[in-house]
C-alpha cells in the first residue's frame, strides 16, 4: 500500500470513538490550513492554542480583537465540530495592564474584578451557544507540597475567591456552557488531592462548575497508569464530567535532554504505541465520565513540545506524523472494534 493509500483507507478517528467521547485538536493559524484535511477526517471538536488566550483577545484595555478567534469558530461549525474555549482566568499569558492602574500602581481588588466580569461577559457572551464548553479557570494550583494556590496576581489582588467570581461570571454569560478546571500534573497524586479539594470546596459553594481538564501533557513512563486511572476516579467521584484537554505523549522523560536525535529511536516508537494503546483502553472504560479527548496539536509536524522544554531538539508526541500520516500507535487505539 502507498502512502496515500493507507492514508485513505484509515477510518475516521472522531467516527470510531462516536460511543465514546469527542477527539479534539488544538489548532493555530498554520495548522488550521495545514492540517485542514486531517481536521476535518479525524477530529469533532477544536480548541485554539493560543487565540482566545486573554492576551490574544484584549490585548489592551477594552480593546477586543476577535478576529482569528472568529475564524476558528466559524471553521468549527463549518464542518460540524465543537468547539473549546481556552482559556479565561490565567497567570499566564495575559496582558500587564490587567493588574495595574493607569499610572501603574497595583489594581484594587475591586478593579481587577471588574476587569475580570468584563473580559468573560465580553468573550464568553460574544460566543453563546457556540462554544459547549470553557476552561474557566487555568493551573491555579501550586506544584509543591506546602502550598495549596500558585502566588499569582489575582491571588495577591482579589484573595481566594477570584476563582469562584470567575465561574460565576462565565456562568451569568452563557448559562448553557460547561464550565471547567484545567491543569497539567493532574495526575501526580498530591496535586490530584488538591485539585479535587479545590473543586470541592467549589462545588460546596454552589459555585458553577461541570467539569475538571485534565491537560494531559505526558511522557512514555510518566505518570503511571495507575496514577493516571486513580486520578480520573477521584475526579469522577465529584459527580463532574471530565475531558482530556491537551494530550500529548512526549517521546523524551524528563531526565533525557538529548538533542542530537533527527527521529525517535525504534524504541521510543514501540513504547508510544504501547502507551496510547494502553491509555486508550484504559479511558475506553470511563467512556460514561469522559466525554472529551484534544490533543494538543494535529500531527508531528507542528508540536508546541519542539524545542521545548529543551532549546533545539524536536518532539514526536501525537498520533500523525512529520508527513501527516498515521503512525501505528492511531491504528492501535482505532482497531479495538
Ligand atoms: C498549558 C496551557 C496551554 C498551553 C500549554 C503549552 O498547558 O493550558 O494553553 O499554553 O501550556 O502549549
Amino acid at each position: 500500500m502507498n502512502q496515500l493509500q493507507s492514508k485513505l483507507n484509515i477510518p475516521s478517528f472522531s467516527d470510531v470513538y462516536s460511543d465514546y467521547f469527542s477527539i479534539g485538536a488544538a489548532i493555530n493559524q498554520r495548522t488550521i490550513k495545514s492540517s485542514k484535511q486531517l481536521l476535518i477526517r479525524h477530529f469533532n471538536s477544536i480548541t485554539a492554542e493560543n487565540e482566545m488566550k486573554p492576551e490574544n483577545l484584549q490585548p489592551d484595555e477594552n480593546k477586543f480583537s476577535f478576529e482569528i478567534a472568529d475564524q476558528f469558530v466559524a471553521f468549527a461549525e463549518e464542518h460540524h465540530m465543537k468547539m473549546r474555549g481556552h482559556t479565561l482566568v490565567w497567570h499566564n499569558q495575559t496582558p500587564d495592564w490587567m493588574f495595574k492602574t493607569q499610572d501603574g500602581s497595583v489594581a484594587s481588588r475591586e478593579l481587577l474584578l471588574n476587569r475580570m466580569k468584563t473580559h468573560i461577559s465580553t468573550v464568553v457572551g460574544r460566543y453563546k451557544g457556540r462554544i459547549h464548553s470553557w476552561d474557566v479557570v487555568n493551573e491555579v494550583i501550586d506544584d509543591s507540597e506546602d502550598l495549596f494556590l500558585r502566588k499569582s496576581n489575582y491571588l495577591e489582588i482579589v484573595g481566594e475567591d477570584f476563582i469562584e467570581k470567575a465561574f460565576r461570571f462565565a456562568h451569568e454569560a452563557d448559562s448553557k456552557a460547561l464550565l471547567f478546571y484545567n491543569d497539567y500534573n493532574e495526575c501526580h497524586p498530591q496535586k490530584c488531592d488538591k485539585i479535587y479539594k479545590l473543586v470541592k470546596s467549589l462545588l460546596e459553594k454552589q459555585v458553577p462548575i461541570h467539569g475538571i481538564g485534565m491537560q494531559g501533557h505526558w511522557n512514555l513512563t510518566s505518570p503511571t497508569l495507575d496514577n493516571i486511572r486513580a486520578a480520573i476516579e477521584k475526579y469522577a467521584s465529584l459527580g463532574l464530567q471530565i475531558q482530556l484537554t491537551e494530550l500529548d505523549i512526549s517521546v523524551f522523560d524528563s531526565t533525557d535532554g538529548r538533542t542530537d536525535l533527527k527521529e525517535p529511536t525504534t524504541e521510543m516508537i514501540a513504547l508510544q504505541e504501547e502507551r496510547y494503546e494502553q491509555l486508550f483502553s484504559m479511558i475506553r472504560e470511563y467512556r460514561d465520565v469522559i466525554s472529551s479527548v484534544t490533543f494538543w496539536g494535529v500531527a508531528d509536524d507542528y508540536t508546541w513540545l519542539d524545542n521545548f522544554p529543551v532549546k533545539g531538539r524536536k518532539n514526536w508526541p501525537l498520533l500523525f506524523d512529520v508527513n501527516q500520516l498515521p503512525k501505528k500507535s492511531f491504528q492501535k487505539i482505532t482497531s479495538f472494534r
